[in-house]
């Protein structure tokens, strides 16, 4: 283990993910945009149950788990939640049960949202579903599920909750912590040298991990994150609070300066899970270039994002993007999702 990265090696950790993941270029992309070098980091490959992001962060909340002999996962989150499907699959790997919360995030949502994509996944895992009727609030929806696992508690069960709201230890930023050697590596393997990373920007965990461990092993290279969730103001300060969580989890400074924090809230609106043109039309644009399968609510959102940062760098310009998954849920919004 590096020892920049302090502490990482001390936590528990259940390996669930395939890795270390791809790093392709795009091409077709490129040429289409007029950019220049444009790569993507494959995390929608990391492997479990259509793979993404939640797979690298899920391998520290289940080794903790674990450690604890916990029978039963709780987690909550949006109808759509790529982080509770994940979940789901991994509890049922690992033969635990799994409770899922529900949150109302996403306004005028139709009978596709509610049954299809990640819901349909959730109860083909066999996970047990609860639902929670407000979508903005955070310690609410964590407060309700410490209730549901104090019933399990007294009728036996031994529950884990892998918590939503600030003020909890950030574990799973440290699967992007592991994610920052994995690309160094690749990117000094191949000899390619990165301008610009872009990333989702959503609970912060990918994000600050991913800065963090960066930084601390010595890499300077921008990482911009794309909020999916809450305007750049809130999410500045969320990243900030995220990044010295993680300085405390591993027992090192923070290497992460307030500027590091850099953060684009261009292509959130109308609001969290809402589509809006830039995002469909950059679906349709990494489908048509790369076969790639992006989603509504985080990575269309990065690639827009992605897409405008490469058009402002110009043809001398080398940038990353990081897929952080979430296919199914490309499948709960169906045409919506098609440009016009
Ligand atoms: C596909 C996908 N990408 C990105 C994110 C955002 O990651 P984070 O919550 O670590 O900011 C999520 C969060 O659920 C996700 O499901």
């Amino acid at each position: 283990m590096t020892a920049e990265l302090g502490r990482l090696d001390a936590f528990p950790r259940v390996r669930l993910g395939h890795g270390p993941t791809p790093l392709e270029q795009m091409a077709n992309l490129a040429a289409q945009t007029g950019g220049g070098r444009l790569y993507v980091k494959r995390d929608d490959c990391t492997g479990l149950a259509f793979g993404g992001n939640k797979v690298r962060q899920l391998e520290f909340y289940l080794g903790e788990a674990e450690s604890r002999n916990a029978d039963t996962v709780l987690i909550t989150g949006a109808v759509q939640s790529n982080f509770v499907r994940t979940a789901a699959a991994a509890a049922a790997k690992l033969g635990m049960d799994c409770h899922i919360q529900l949150e109302e995030r996403v306004p005028d949502t139709d009978a596709q949202y509610r049954t299809s994509g990640n819901v349909l996944l959730d109860k083909l895992f066999g996970a047990t579903l609860h639902s929670y009727p407000d979508g903005e609030d955070e310690t609410g929806a964590d407060r309700r599920l410490g209730e549901i696992a104090a019933n399990l508690e007294a009728q036996g069960r031994r529950p884990y909750i892998v918590p939503l709201a600030p003020g909890h230890k950030p574990l799973g930023a440290l699967g992007y912590v592991i994610a920052a050697r994995e690309i160094a590596k690749q990117l000094a393997a191949d000899d390619i040298v990165i301008d610009e990373i872009v990333v989702a920007s959503g609970s912060g965990h990918t994000h600050a991990g991913l800065l963090f461990g960066l930084r601390a092993l010595g890499h300077d290279v921008p990482v911009t994150g794309i909020c999916v969730r809450r305007d750049t103001t809130a999410q500045q300060a969320r990243i900030a609070d995220r990044c010295r969580e993680i300085a405390d989890l591993l027992d090192i400074r923070s290497p992460v300066a307030d500027g590091d924090i850099r953060l684009i809230d261009d292509f959130l609106a109308p609001g969290y899970g809402q589509l809006n043109p830039p995002t469909m039309d950059a679906i349709a644009a990494a489908a048509r270039a790369e076969g790639l399968i992006l989603d509504p609510v985080y990575t269309g959102k990065v690639m827009a994002g992605f897409l405008q940062r490469t058009r402002q760098r110009g043809k001398e310009g080398s940038l990353l993007f990081i897929h952080t998954g979430g296919a199914p849920a490309l499948f709960a919004y169906g045409e919506r999702v098609l440009p016009a």
